[in-house]
């Protein structure tokens, strides 16, 4: 492909085109992407409304450009590779041709289900190759898909179905989880109890069990195929019609849902995977991601796909049947680009080093991390034990928001330091700024890292709410994107994410508000109030530290497996904390806000200087939380 980057050289030269002319230098990648009519305008923006456009009225479905454009050249290659979560279970493998006829045919599901062009479409499913069918099948019809990462509870689930008033929902009976079963149609069902746009709910068979099905409402996936044929033309989308929907946390309240439209979000997905993997025709490409969070969406799903690569998708998880389970399916499928989150390599480097030893791991030829910082011991023991110290390693830097990789190195190509994002993808103008809000120009300093230009795939909105999104990410700093990341650039010009500034907490990967936990354990009958911050955990990156005040004398065990079972059930799993401390007070201003500073620090361990406590409502109470810290 013309775009690709080969050579550091390269890539200053597109990285000075892409901010002296950006217009030229997007319009250039997308004319190689096949539209049904071409855009009149390449970009208007502001980003005071925010108001952001991309390829103005130029029309084009995503799914001829993931599958059609390719079935004359490559249709009987492998587009999805599907390992099952048993290893002893069948191996998938959808050529393009097959794809492309399994999403033309359940696009005609959706359709005879009543879905039409700007519905919701809320997908509750495992990772099964039905998964990403289903989700092409929306695109190619036009519906908006809102794909729910199947560890959340009824109640987030019905949340962020009501949020956009979905109309169908796709789940499957139940979930295989490493050794466990997951009762996927018994908890859309209990959310449907509380979800009046919903009419229909197509429910795949993975395991097999006795589910209920409900008159009017529910029907099996293999029958409704059983009622189609496999042509389906392609709804023609504007560049600026929603896509997708993804609901992620921030600092304050309920979830948002992040909105990516269809031409920008195509462009950039795919000349970030082509450059910053280095992909090159024929490689085999692992991203160990859900299709549940945005990681999967644009690296398992859109991005190779529109560059025609074989993508693998996994149903199961790193350490069942044992901790070799990766490895092995790095050597059985001979995966050339392996992308995964830091706190998988965390949990396996604490493992026997036998259970990679075991592989061969020879096929491997580029290593990537996303989701979290990386920390230096998890970065050298992939890069020896996984990469056998001759793989790059890619740290990619990105969000829900931004759809793409923005900050990276470029495997191979652009200069790497362990740790560090390094370098702004061409395109990507970071900027760092200090408290006063004052753009910091010089290198070797830290602030709050901003963008000060748009790019293709950034959000154009919070589903509903326009107005969030403006105060969210626009409003901190006029002019610009603030992506709630604190940052160092050191004296070379290199970006090293240091985490969020804001009160989200990334656990395991999984990004999660305070408030959120926080509403969710303030209406617990048990808990007055409570105060929920995060601490440095080993594996985790990031673990749950929550503060209760309780309503009344409580045995601590029982109060802890009552709050646990709680958040299981309003929000899921995997925001459990994972330290509860019982205190009689929290530690507040006279205006009655939180000193969540003060709480962190108790929470971190690091007690020896709290700062000036003396204007608390009651200073008093951060003894008693010091002394009984957990
Ligand atoms: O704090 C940053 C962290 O993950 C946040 C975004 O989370 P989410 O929207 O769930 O998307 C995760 C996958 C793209 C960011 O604000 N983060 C992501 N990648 C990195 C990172 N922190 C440090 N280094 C990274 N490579």
């Amino acid at each position: 492909m013309s775009f690709k980057i080969n050579s550091y050289e390269d890539y200053k030269k597109q990285y000075q085109q892409s901010v002296e002319n950006p217009e030229q230098f997007w319009s250039t990648i997308a004319n190689t992407f096949s539209w049904r009519k071409k855009w009149d305008t390449v970009l208007k923006w502001n980003f005071d409304e925010p108001n952001i456009k991309w390829f103005v009225n130029g029309k084009l479905n995503i799914t001829e450009n993931c599958l059609d454009r390719h079935l004359a050249t490559r249709g009987n290659q492998t587009a999805i590779v599907w390992e099952p979560n048993n290893p002893n279970d069948d191996t998938i493998k959808l050529t393009y041709h097959q794809l492309h006829q399994k999403v033309c045919e359940f696009a005609n599901v959706l359709k005879n289900n009543g879905a039409k062009k700007g519905d919701r479409i809320c997908l509750y499913m495992p990772m099964v190759p039905e998964l990403a069918i289903a989700v092409l099948a929306c695109a190619r019809i036009g519906a908006i898909h809102s794909v729910v990462f199947a560890g959340f509870s009824a109640k987030a689930l019905a949340d962020r179905i009501n949020d956009s008033a979905c109309t169908l929902i796709l789940c499957s009976d139940e979930a295989f989880r490493g050794a466990k079963t997951i009762p996927i149609k018994n908890v859309v069902d209990e959310a449907l109890k509380n979800c009046p746009s919903i009419s229909k709910n197509i429910v795949l068979k993975r395991t097999g069990a006795k589910v209920e099905m409900i008159n009017n409402r529910d029907v099996w996936w293999h029958d409704e195929v059983k009622k189609v044929n496999s042509e389906c033309v392609a709804e023609e989308m504007d560049s600026e019609d929603e896509l997708f929907i993804l609901y992620t946390s921030g600092s304050t309240g309920q979830p948002k849902g992040v909105v990516h439209t269809t031409g920008g979000y195509m462009v950039y997905t795919n000349y970030t995977f082509q450059n910053v993997f280095q992909y090159n025709t024929g490689d085999i490409f692992w991203c160990t991601a859900d299709i549940g969070w945005i990681t999967g969406h644009s690296y398992i799903i859109y991005g190779p796909l529109l560059a025609g690569a074989t993508t693998v998708m996994f149903e199961g998880v790193p350490t069942w049947p044992d901790a070799g389970r990766f490895w092995e399916v790095v050597d059985k499928h001979q995966v050339n680009i392996f992308y995964t989150a830091p706190t998988a390599i965390r949990a396996l480097m604490a493992c026997d080093i036998d259970f990679v030893n075991k592989h061969q791991l020879s096929s491997l030829k580029v290593l990537g991390t996303v989701g979290e910082p990386i920390n230096i011991e998890a970065w050298e023991w992939y890069h020896k034990n996984i990469g056998k110290t001759n793989c790059p390693i890619v740290d990619t830097w990105w969000q829900t928001e931004t759809g793409g990789i923005m900050i990276s190195s470029l495997a191979g190509i652009t200069p790497s330091k362990p740790t560090f994002a390094t370098l702004p993808l061409p395109g990507i103008q970071p900027c760092l700024v200090d408290a006063a809000g004052n753009e910091i120009t010089e290198n070797n300093v830290e602030g709050n890292l901003c963008i000060k230009f748009p790019w293709p795939s950034m959000l154009r909105t919070t589903y509903g709410d326009h107005n969030r999104c403006k105060q969210n990410y626009f409003s901190t700093y006029k002019g610009k994107y603030f992506t709630g990341d604190g940052c160092k650039r050191d004296e070379n010009g290199m970006y090293r994410i240091t985490g969020r500034v804001d009160d989200v907490i990334n656990v395991s990967g999984h990004r999660i508000g305070t408030a959120e936990v926080e509403n969710a354990l303030d209406e617990n009958h048990l808990v007055i109030e409570s105060a929920v911050v995060g601490y440095p955990h080993d594996i985790k990156g990031q673990g749950i530290y929550a503060y209760v005040i309780c309503a009344k004398e409580v045995n601590e065990q029982e109060l802890r497996k009552e709050l646990l079972e709680h958040i299981t059930q309003h929000i899921g799993a995997f925001a459990k904390p994972d330290k509860i401390q019982l205190v009689s007070g929290l530690p507040k201003t006279r205006s009655g806000k939180i000193m969540r500073r003060i709480l962190r620090k108790i929470a971190e361990g690091d007690t020896s200087n709290l700062g000036d406590t003396s204007t608390l409502l009651d200073p008093e109470i951060v003894k008693e939380i010091k002394n009984n810290a957990l």
